[in-house]
């Protein structure tokens, strides 16, 4: 059964990337009326992504009265192209770029999750509420058009399909929706927005199943994934790069590429498989956890040059411990999303930074839920409301990238993120 599974995937694939080859080079038109197999191959992948992908008909908040102009159905949205204008030459660690973290959650209602119930449990332990765990309200393709360019994306290995499918903690996301799938959402998307890179995080979730860990089988799925045929084509294959390649990175068939930003490693394989893996190296063993700020050196040599290459400086506090009440905690995580915003702002801009302004602590009462920390509660600002008023006095500055919860709200963090 398993191993069928994994033929027919592959079957697919295999159809869906003629088309898109054929898209690329044909009219750009994109999900034009081509009746071709593998045209219907690629429609059945993506309605397999849609409860992790989605789908842009369901953003009843993107405009859709005026279309994009190629007629292809997206709705209008003034960061959809944003990258369009940028040239070839930006290092990507220059730009500001928005994040969402756990993007594949924004439909985690607890109606999806009594759904999930008993394709969740494996490990024999009882999940928390819902609202614990999601962490966004728009899709993934919905942040694309919102201008969202960086996606945190947690992975795990289905102990009943075999496939690596979505997770956030012990929380599975979809039974339909494969790892897989989703990264033909984002070609497809590429496709139609050649002038866009995005820059895709994997992180390996183990609450699948008791002692679950990121085995040989685990790894060498997510290796084949994501140096696939189809990957190759829109996956930049250097290696430990940021500054150099630029933005300008060009695939083979006129994209911008794809840059993996890698908290994964591949240890329980033979070292080939690590020297062939393309994409920026973020070790698990050197991700500082809960941490206000550390230096994470992801390339040894380039680091060793100095200059500032090679060193990715992260924030990720994401779970304020020492904090009581809701305010002491949006307080606490505020104080490390701005001090690490302000260097930033000031450092080297060969450094990558990376600023998750996402946190949570439910085990206190009242909880401080994703969105609580986020948005607020009572009388309470949330860190976004927060962060929209810090941004104002930082117009222009290199911020890095930004990695929000629930970032539509309040509007225009956005656009002041992408004002510089
Ligand atoms: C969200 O999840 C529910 C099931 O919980 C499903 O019925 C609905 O179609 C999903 N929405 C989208 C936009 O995928
Ligand atoms: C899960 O399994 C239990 C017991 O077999 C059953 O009663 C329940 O309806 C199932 N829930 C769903 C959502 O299928
Ligand atoms: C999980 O690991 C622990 C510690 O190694 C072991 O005692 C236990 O039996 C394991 N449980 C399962 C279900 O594999
Ligand atoms: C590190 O960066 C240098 C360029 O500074 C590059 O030549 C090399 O391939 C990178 N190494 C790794 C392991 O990513």
């Amino acid at each position: 059964m398993r191993f069928s599974i994994g033929i027919s995937t592959q079957f697919l694939a295999r159809f869906a990337l003629v088309t898109v080859v054929a898209v690329a080079t044909g009219d750009g038109g994109g999900g034009g009326g081509g009746n071709s197999l593998g045209r219907f191959a690629l429609d059945k992948i993506l309605r397999d992504a849609r409860d992790v992908f989605g789908e842009l008909d369901d953003e009843s908040s993107a405009p859709a009265s005026t279309f994009y102009g190629h007629g292809h159905g997206y709705g209008y949205n003034k960061y959809a192209r944003w990258m369009a204008g940028l040239p070839d030459e930006v290092p990507l660690t220059h730009l500001n770029i928005p994040g969402t973290h756990d993007a594949a959650t924004w439909n985690y209602t607890q109606t999806a999750q009594d759904g999930l119930a008993n394709a969740t449990r494996c490990d024999g332990t009882t999940p928390r509420p819902a609202r614990v765990y999601r962490c966004q309200q728009r899709s993934i393709v919905g942040a694309l058009e919102a201008g969202i360019r960086f996606f945190d994306l947690r992975f795990a290995l289905d102990p009943l399909s075999g496939r690596l499918v979505f997770w956030h903690g012990p929380a599975l996301l979809s039974v339909t929706a494969g790892v897989e799938d989703v990264l033909f959402g984002f070609y497809d998307w590429l496709d139609r927005h050649p002038e866009e890179m995005v820059l895709l995080s994997f992180q390996y979730e183990k609450g699948t199943r008791v002692n679950a860990t990121s085995d040989a089988t685990v790894q060498r799925k997510l290796f084949d994934t994501l140096t696939s045929g189809a990957a190759a084509r829109y996956v930049d294959q250097g290696r430990g790069q940021l500054d150099h390649p630029t933005l300008g990175i060009a695939m083979t068939n006129g994209v911008r590429a794809v840059v993996l930003f890698r908290r994964f490693d591949l240890d329980m394989l033979p070292p080939e498989f690590e020297r062939a893996m393309p994409g920026l190296h973020m070790a698990p063993g050197k991700w500082i956890d809960n941490s206000r700020a550390f230096e994470l050196v992801y390339n040894d040599t380039a680091a060793s040059g100095g200059g500032g290459a090679g060193t990715a400086f992260i924030e990720d506090f994401y779970h304020p411990d020492d904090y009581t009440t809701v305010k002491e905690n949006i307080d606490a995580k505020f104080e490390a999303v701005a001090s690490h915003l302000q260097q930033a702002a000031t450092e080297n801009f060969d450094n990558l930074f990376v600023t998750f302004t996402s946190g949570t602590h439910v085990e206190v009462d009242p909880p401080v839920y994703p969105d609580v920390m986020a948005l607020g509660s009572g009388e309470e600002l949330g860190i976004n409301h927060r962060v929209l008023d810090l941004l104002g006095g930082m117009k222009g500055k290199r911020l890095g990238v930004v990695v929000m919860d629930f970032f539509e709200e309040p509007s225009g963090l956005i656009d002041l993120l992408l004002d510089f």
